[in-house]
């Protein structure tokens, strides 16, 4: 048995088997039926949505020896043959290999014979926003006296790149991107056919995270479907798309929410031993909790966090966005996230999350999402004329720790100088040690002055065993504040 592709073999043969494109498909079988045919038409869309597959129906439809319905019979001489591809009245032109001027020109000879077999010739250009300028010149004049019986169908992945002189005598379609459900009906056309065995889940899943065309699912499919030995499980669809299990981000955002964060961080270690992409990982950490706070919003409750937890889920993503942000500046990501999970410890006593934002640059009345380091600088680009300190704290923040920390020094701002008068001993010993660190960022020398006497501990007694485990695992860390709270 011959192998054939998944997106070969479910090319549709007729305009019904198209899926969506509705407005296309219903004005070309309407233009064949009112014989209305134009002689020039614009497909216009991304990739693999269904330009070529159109075109090729429509080609059949104007030369099907016994139409049905405006629908080709797939059957006579002429459809086989233009399903082969060997029609003699059908051109296939690739613009982008032959951009030349020379196949326009033959084509310029070529429309002054009438069709061999058919009712019609077809040109289809493929990708022809690809032309040369003197090939779309040579065939603006073709186009200024349409030869009876021919018709040029130019497709384009960019139609701005088409000249309006050329447009202006073509009827132009634009083509939907499809949507999930039609990809979905796509997708289960192709699995119920070849008798493939699948999850609903799984076949959910895949719909819901690729992206592309139609193309691109039969791809992604025929991938997953060679790979998991004819089926569709859920889990296959994981893997291949590199997909954290949901478990596993769920565990994690239970651990967040009842404060086990040593969990959450023997979790990352666990998913990057396993090979998982952490910062793929941490994507899906944050959407989910986006969905949490939408949930809330919503029914009030979320899958984990109650409407009570609103503020805090707040907190937790606009930390979890920022160590997205900061972890593109670091070789291991990982070690970004695990350090700000751990920050979550002290969400709730260093500050209440207004006064937090307050302090510097980041203000926020809701939550943003932030993708790309452009857009955080545009998050961040609401904001008053800049005070000195809050000039410091900008400069500071990609370091949200020595940031955090500046509500503990008072700063007086020196020509050449930036003093940190700290009002704790620990929080001066801190900078001290940085004091490099600080003086890079800000680009000024820094001074820093430290109180004699160190602050009486409020409560002795025991620590907690996280609190060791924590400065085990980054060495050279240092505890600032302490306090022992009962659960
Ligand atoms: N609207 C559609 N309905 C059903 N299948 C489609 C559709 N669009 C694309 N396909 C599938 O994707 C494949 C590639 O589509 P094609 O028409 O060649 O894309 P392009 O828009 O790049 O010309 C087809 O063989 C078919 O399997
Ligand atoms: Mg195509
Ligand atoms: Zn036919």
């Amino acid at each position: 048995m011959v192998y054939e592709a998944f997106s070969r073999k479910y090319r549709p043969k007729t305009f019904s088997e198209v899926i969506g494109q509705d407005y296309v498909v219903k004005t070309l079988k309407n233009a064949i039926k009112l014989s209305r045919i134009s002689h020039a038409y614009i497909f216009a869309g991304s990739r693999g949505i269904g330009k070529t597959t159109i075109a090729r129906i429509f080609t059949k439809a104007l030369n099907c020896r016994s139409p049905l319905d405006f629908e080709p019979c797939n059957q006579c001489e002429n459809c086989l043959e233009i399903e082969k591809g060997s029609f003699p009245d059908m051109y296939e032109i690739d613009a982008a290999s032959n951009r030349g001027i020379d196949d326009i020109r033959s084509i310029r000879d070529n429309v002054n014979y009438s069709p061999i077999k058919g009712g019609y010739k077809v040109y289809i250009i493929d990708e022809a926003h690809m032309l040369t300028k003197e090939a779309f010149n040579a065939l603006l004049k073709t186009l200024e006296e349409p030869p009876p019986r021919n018709i040029f169908i130019l497709a384009t992945t960019e139609s701005y790149k088409i000249p309006d002189t050329i447009k202006s005598r073509c009827q132009i379609f634009l083509f939907k991107p499809p949507t999930k459900p039609q990809i979905k009906q796509y997708l289960k056309r192709i699995l119920e056919s070849e008798s493939v065995e699948y999850e609903e889940e799984a076949l959910e899943l895949l719909v819901e995270e690729a992206e592309g065309g139609m193309r691109d699912f039969a791809s992604l499919l025929d991938q997953i479907v060679t790979f998991s030995e004819g089926k569709l499980t859920k889990k296959t669809v994981e893997e291949i798309l590199g997909i954290i299990p949901e478990k596993y981000v769920k565990h994690i955002l239970f651990a967040i929410k009842k404060m086990k964060l040593e969990e959450g961080v023997k979790t990352l270690e666990l998913l990057e031993t396993e090979g998982y992409d952490i910062n793929v990982l941490w994507k899906q950490l944050t959407d989910k909790l986006y969905q949490e706070l939408i949930e809330i919003s919503l029914k009030g409750k979320g899958e984990i966090f109650s409407q009570e937890e609103e503020k805090k889920l707040i907190y937790i993503l606009s930390i979890f966005n920022r160590a997205a942000t900061e972890s593109r500046n670091f070789q291991n990501p990982k070690n970004v996230y695990q350090l700000y999970l751990l920050k979550l410890r002290y969400l709730e006593y260093i500050k209440p999350i207004e006064e937090l934002l307050s302090v510097g640059t980041y203000k926020e009345s809701k939550p943003h999402k932030v993708d790309s380091v452009e857009e955080y600088s545009k998050v961040e680009s609401h904001q008053e004329p800049i005070k000195p300190v809050e000039e410091i704290y900008r400069s500071l923040k990609r370091e949200p720790v020595l940031a955090n920390l500046l509500t503990k020094f008072e700063v007086e701002i020196r020509p050449d100088l930036v003093v940190f008068r700290a009002k704790e001993v620990e929080a001066g010993e801190y900078f001290q040690e940085k004091k490099s660190v600080i003086e890079n960022i800000l680009g000024k020398s820094i001074e820093i002055v430290i109180p004699k006497e160190k602050p009486q501990q409020k409560r002795s007694g025991k620590r907690d065993e996280s609190v060791d485990r924590i400065l085990e695992l980054f060495p050279g860390s240092k505890i600032v504040k302490y306090e022992n709270r009962e659960d």
